[in-house]
């Protein structure tokens, strides 16, 4: 069932957004070679602190941080740790933040120094799929138009797009209906409606888009090693269209 949420919820959603966007704000300076990813993460958990607000990753389904952070051919739900970042490495830092009971997920990739022409053209090319996903996001669109034109998008450009993780709603929980993968058919799948709230999350790789599973049980990679990036936004659907409410950009 797609639990359509009330202006009253979308705006808790919305002060959860506001707080998560400066997270990555802040992220985009901090991250340099030699920082580590544990480093990020504890940073992470007292400025939600601070903010008022709780790192919502943290205990779901027994996963123990506030963020995930997954580096190079790591596509999601990399732990963080105490080894340092390099020059030219990139790293996907991913949060639910959870702000009076209202929750706003986004994941941002970001290069640590300088990094390949390689990496740099991936992380342009999954960025610019995020927001080519979010124009699809229309009251009266099908969700199937979003990862249709995302995949189209990124195939076009000679990179891969990750099948087994997709965009969710998102509300009282972190993943609810409708599942909004990043790939299929135009027309297919639910209506897109007015008071729908739902991520975008383009996971894009290099080579193949076949992942790979860690033994810890958590973490995927790209089967060939190769780099995968993502970015991600919470988004709600108004009658005039998608409204991004992990917005990083200043007002
Ligand atoms: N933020 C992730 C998503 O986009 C959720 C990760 S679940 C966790 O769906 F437990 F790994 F944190
Ligand atoms: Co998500």
């Amino acid at each position: 069932m797609i639990v359509l949420k009330s202006a009253r919820e979308i705006e808790k959603m919305k002060k959860a957004g506001e707080i998560l966007a400066s997270v990555h704000r802040q992220l985009s300076s901090l991250i340099k070679p030699g920082i580590t990813t544990w480093e990020i993460d504890q940073f992470v958990e007292n400025y939600l602190k601070k903010s008022g607000a709780t790192p919502e990753q943290k205990g779901y389904k027994g996963y123990q941080y506030a963020t995930c952070a997954s580096i190079n051919d790591e596509i999601c739900h990399g732990f963080p740790r105490k080894e340092p970042l390099k020059n030219g490495d990139i790293v996907t830092i991913d949060m639910v933040v959870n702000y009076q009971g209202g929750l706003a997920d986004s994941a941002w990739s970001y290069g640590v120094g300088d990094v390949s022409d390689t990496a740099k053209t991936l992380l342009d090319v999954t960025k610019k799929a995020l927001y080519i996903g979010i124009e699809q996001a229309q009251p009266g669109n099908r969700i199937g138009d979003i990862g249709h034109a995302i995949q189209t998008y990124v195939e076009g450009e000679g990179f891969s797009v990750v099948r087994e993780f997709i965009g969710h709603g998102i509300g009282a929980v972190i993943h609810e209906k409708p599942d909004v993968p990043h790939y299929g058919l135009p027309g297919k799948g639910p209506r897109i409606k007015e008071g729908m709230v739902f991520t975008i999350e383009p996971m894009v790789n290099v080579g193949t888009h076949r992942i790979k599973m860690d033994n810890n049980g958590w973490t995927s990679s790209t089967e060939d090693g190769q780099l995968s990036a993502q970015y991600e936004h919470t988004l709600a659907i108004t009658k005039d269209g998608p409204v991004i409410l992990t917005n990083q950009d200043e007002a």
